[in-house]
């Protein structure tokens, strides 16, 4: 061994003894001719070095620089001016031989907490980032997740086998990335979305517990909690209902929560239905650390579906942009009624960003004296605004904020400008969680390009048991597409959740279709062919003749929750080596063209579209 400690390891009891440490150089300090103070660094810590005039004729010779690496043999001493900050900050190593075991280049960027690297070089030298301790302290706590949950799944039967990464698409809504067979020219493997159907299969053949912590590929848009290549614990149970699931898989985080963060959540997880979500919430995922939930003062949400906004509220005022407008949404926020006008044209800035993409906000303050001044008092008069402003549940001292347009677009809007809000008034503090099953989605989703459904989830999400009927039944084309929403398709209920955390999407799954009739009608509703179902998932089908039992899962985005457990919204930090925004390892420089070679063995001609 080249260590006996490590650099985080000695204190006051060890004053005395004799130790070799082994490490980086952080600094070297020279104190006049005669000492010279080396700050050793590894995994562990740093540990203060002391190397007197003896030794400083040795650094002439061979001086040290920044992360050189080197070994120091020494005895413990009490040092005389401590350092609280750091855990070895009372002792300091009296050197009595070191030696350099390499030298280093000086580093792009220090090596510091606050680095003076910016994110291309960090990325660009990863090796050297992954040295500093605010990242190290990620991926230690990547690591404390991961073993947690391995820790509950192995204690709950559950078994880990690996799937293939070579194989035939699994659609989870995003594009594939494809392998060329050499053995096979002209054919290609994709990389898996997810194990998805292996964990079915592993179902069908007995191993009614599953789990893997498995790399997932996705070809899609990147964003800060999205890579290309991410991490799911992904679970499977046989013979379970969506409440088996829902009690296994809160108990998994509360264990997470328990190992990684000392936190007690002890309270039972809520649960809200999607429509309740979007209703209240304006989408899927809400953050419900705080209220000022959405006011639907009119609203084309569902418009089949048994929540409708009537609209009695702003009807018969002659404004027009409430009168032509789909949906108008109203939030309220606490304490903001003294907003200046500075501040609510700083406001309408906001919602007008092609981000956002709203005309314009209209606000109604609600006065602390219990008066009312309003952007829109030319219509509606002071007792009108009052009943507003009392639907949204405001109080003296809100304001009420407002947007007007199409649905759609106007619920996003709604629920951008409440998150907006929520952490401009300090309600989404980074170290407050909050679970929440989001259940009951819709089955299926009307694609306008294509004019046919598509699986909100995947293809292999069972619909709720009472409307398996309403699938069977029905012919799922769609006669009139502006009607889609009165076909019977758009109201069957998925046996799908979501766990959400602080807002954010961490896990997903279903309960699964394990009939074979029942996957050949969803495939059939999906507007594909028997053949094409047969080529793509000939495999499932066929097991599912063999005796499959009735099963379920869901599968975490790793990544997201390790970040969301460390204070992040961005997955990159808690990932050893990530990909950029364009999905290029900056360090690698991949991806890259390949040789002639390789093309000829694959028997592949590049002919690159413009
Ligand atoms: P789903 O597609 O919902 O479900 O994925 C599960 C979870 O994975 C995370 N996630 C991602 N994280 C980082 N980057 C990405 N590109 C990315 N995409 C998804 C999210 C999401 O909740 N096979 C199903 C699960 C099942 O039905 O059991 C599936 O993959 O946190």
């Amino acid at each position: 061994m080249y260590r006996s400690h490590t650099c985080g390891e000695l204190r006051l009891t060890d004053v005395t003894k004799e130790v070799t440490l082994a490490g980086w150089v952080q600094t070297v300090r020279k104190l006049g001719a005669a000492i010279t103070f080396v700050d050793l660094r590894d995994r562990y810590g740093i540990t203060q070095l002391l190397l007197d005039e003896k030794l400083n004729a040795q650094l002439d010779n061979t001086p040290l620089g920044r992360e050189f690496v080197i070994q120091a043999t020494g005895i413990v001493n009490e040092r005389t001016s401590k350092n609280a900050n750091i855990p070895t900050g009372d002792i300091e190593i009296a050197v009595t031989s070191f030696k350099i075991l390499n030298k280093s280049a000086v580093p792009p960027f220090t090596i510091t907490d606050e680095t003076d690297g910016g994110d291309d070089l960090r990325m660009k030298y990863r090796y050297l980032d992954l040295r500093r301790n605010a990242v190290k302290k990620n991926l230690e706590l990547r690591y404390s997740v991961n073993r947690s949950a391995r820790n509950y799944l192995h204690e709950n039967s559950f078994m880990d086998i690996e799937t293939p990464f070579l194989i035939k698409s699994t659609p989870e809504g995003a594009r594939d990335f494809v392998v060329p067979s050499r053995m096979n020219p002209g054919q290609f493997y994709a990389l898996p979305q997810s194990p998805q159907t292996f964990k079915q299969l592993l179902m069908v053949s007995g191993y009614d517990r599953y789990y893997q912590v498995v790399k997932c590929f996705r070809d899609e848009d990147l964003r800060a909690d999205r890579q290309p290549e991410f991490t799911q614990i992904d679970c499977e149970m046989s013979f379970v209902e969506q409440e088996d699931i829902l009690n296994m898989f809160e108990g998994l985080i509360k264990r997470i929560f328990k190992d990684v963060k000392d936190i007690d959540y002890t309270e039972k997880v809520e649960r809200m239905t999607w429509e309740d979500a979007m209703w209240n919430f304006g989408n899927d995922k809400p953050d419900i650390r705080f209220g000022m939930k959405i006011l639907n003062l009119k609203s084309a949400f569902l418009k089949g579906g048994s929540i409708q906004a009537s609209g009695d509220l702003i009807n018969g005022a002659n404004f027009a942009v409430f009168d032509n407008a789909e949906t108008v949404l109203a939030i309220a926020a606490p304490g903001c009624s003294e907003y200046t006008r500075k501040q609510t044209d700083e406001l309408t800035d906001w919602v007008k960003r092609p981000q956002i993409g709203m005309q314009g906000l209209a606000f109604i303050k609600y006065n602390t004296d219990g008066t009312l001044k309003s952007s829109i008092d030319k219509f509606y008069s002071e007792e009108k605004l009052k009943a507003i402003a009392e639907a949204t549940n405001a109080k003296p001292g809100d304001l009420i904020l407002i947007l007007a347009g199409r649905e759609e677009r106007t619920r996003k809007a709604m629920s951008e400008l409440r998150l907006e809000m929520g952490k401009r008034l300090g309600f989404r503090k980074d170290d407050e969680f909050k679970l929440l099953w989001v259940l009951d989605f819709p089955l299926f989703e009307y694609a306008e390009d294509d004019n046919r459904w598509v699986a909100r989830h995947h293809p292999f999400t069972s619909p709720k048991p009472s409307d398996i009927a309403t699938m069977i039944d029905n012919n799922p084309v769609i006669e009139n597409a502006d009607k889609y929403l009165e076909h019977p398709y758009s109201n069957i209920k998925a046996n799908a959740y979501d766990m959400v955390l602080n807002g954010n999407e961490i896990g997903g799954g279903s309960i699964r279709i394990f009939q074979r009739e029942l996957q050949e009608k969803m495939f059939a509703a999906l507007g594909m062919s028997e053949e094409e179902a047969q080529h793509k998932f000939g495999f499932l089908l066929g097991a599912f003749e063999y005796g499959a039992p009735p099963h379920g899962g869901i599968a975490f985005g790793f990544d997201r929750l390790c970040a969301l457990l460390g204070g992040s919204e961005s997955i990159r930090d808690f990932i050893a080596f990530p990909k950029n925004n364009s999905g290029r390892d900056v360090m690698l420089d991949a991806p890259a063209a390949i040789d002639q070679k390789q093309f000829d063995e694959l028997q592949i001609k590049l002919d690159l579209k413009d």
